[in-house]
């Protein structure tokens, strides 16, 4: 339960009722939970798709479907499905409607069924429904080490794209060359921007770009014609109410790009943000179906960079927030 703002301190575990399903809904009693960054995010108070607190965060996790309301097929009790949701999820047990309670991967462990959905989905829209990925682009990848960065490494991989990825830490940027054969660029060492023109010397066409400020200008600038960049995220912006100096970094460092600027460069700049897909469930369920069998005919795995007890989920986020974590952190409820 959140309650209030703060460290990972402040998610506290605590006893609720028992969600009863409505019509058209599951009840999934949980067996591991996916962490994303947005709910790092959301317990700082710095994430816009959140609910008012008091609530119970959570975007994903795996399980099995314990209970259905009426006009849900009986026959769905007992199977294993990925949930997707705006909160709740950090409980041993969510509810959400049927269809959005998608089939698990029965080659994939409890672990990585837990670690595919909100990450690979981002990957994939970003990459594929947005900069309409080619297997001749030259893509840059930013946060390459990171759940979304691991997917999206897979999946540019997996259409035969050059790839740059890059990360701040070079032993996180090793793991990355584990999964395939990509040039690396480590953003937080010096001259950064001179080493991504190195590592790109003919511009990116496409760019998936999370981290914001420098690494987002320095991408932007390495863009070919007709390139494509797509914000996802900016996990370097950071601000606190009290601190007027950082809500002045954080609007130098938000991703921002003039269309004029644009034009004399012939580049675009997206943005994604699959929450607000959820409404959406044609669409979605449209894409989800093409991402799944791309998954399935490419062998692609999610990265699981850490397994935790429910009780140390707040040990989870201080992980993901120190920067350290690689691939996806996934906590277990039983
Ligand atoms: N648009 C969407 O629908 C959507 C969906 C999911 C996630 N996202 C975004 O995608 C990004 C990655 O999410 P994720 O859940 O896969 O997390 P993650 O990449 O596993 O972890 C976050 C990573 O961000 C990088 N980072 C850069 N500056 C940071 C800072 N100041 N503090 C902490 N981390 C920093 C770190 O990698 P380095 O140390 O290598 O820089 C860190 O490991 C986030 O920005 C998230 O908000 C967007």
């Amino acid at each position: 339960m959140l309650r209030r703002t703060g460290g990972p301190h402040v998610l506290e575990l605590t006893d609720v009722a028992d969600p009863v399903p409505e019509a058209g809904e599951v009840v999934v009693r949980v067996e591991a939970i996916g962490v994303n960054y947005a709910e790092v995010l959301s317990r700082k108070g710095l994430y816009g798709w959140a609910p008012a607190r008091p609530y119970v965060p959570g975007m994903e996790a795996v399980g099995i479907v314990e209970e259905v309301g009426s006009g849900v097929d009986p026959d769905r009790l007992g199977a294993r499905v990925l949930c997707g949701v705006q909160y709740g999820a950090y409980a041993d047990r969510v509810v959400l409607p049927a269809s959005r309670a998608l089939p698990s991967f029965d080659d994939f462990s409890v672990e990585e069924n837990a670690a595919f959905g909100v990450n690979f989905m981002t990957a994939w829209v970003a990459l594929v429904e947005m900069a309409r990925l080619r297997s001749t682009d030259r893509v840059g990848i930013t946060a390459a080490a990171g759940g979304v960065g691991t997917a999206a490494v897979q999946i540019a991989a997996a259409f035969g794209c050059p790839i740059v990825a890059m990360a701040g830490d070079d032993g996180k940027l090793a793991r990355v060359r584990e999964l395939a054969e990509v040039t690396t660029v480590n953003y937080r060492s010096p001259d950064f921007s001179g080493r991504l023109d190195a590592a790109a010397p003919e511009g990116l066409d496409v760019v998936l770009e999370v981290v914001g400020g420098e690494v987002y200008r320095a991408c932007l600038a390495r863009l070919a014609p007709f390139g494509r960049l797509v914000v996802a995220g900016y996990a370097g912006l950071d601000y606190t109410l009290w601190n007027p100096l950082s809500w002045w970094r954080a609007w130098r460092d938000a991703p921002r790009m003039r269309t004029m600027d644009a034009a004399v460069a012939s580049v675009g700049v997206l943005a994604t943000h699959i929450g607000y897909l959820l409404p959406d469930e044609e669409r979605l369920l449209g894409v989800w179906s093409k991402l799944t069998a791309f998954t399935r005919e490419h062998g692609l795995r999610p990265v699981v960079g850490g397994v935790y007890d429910f009780a140390d989920l707040p040990e989870a986020h201080r992980f993901m927030e120190s920067r350290a974590s690689v691939g996806k952190l996934v906590v277990r409820t039983a």
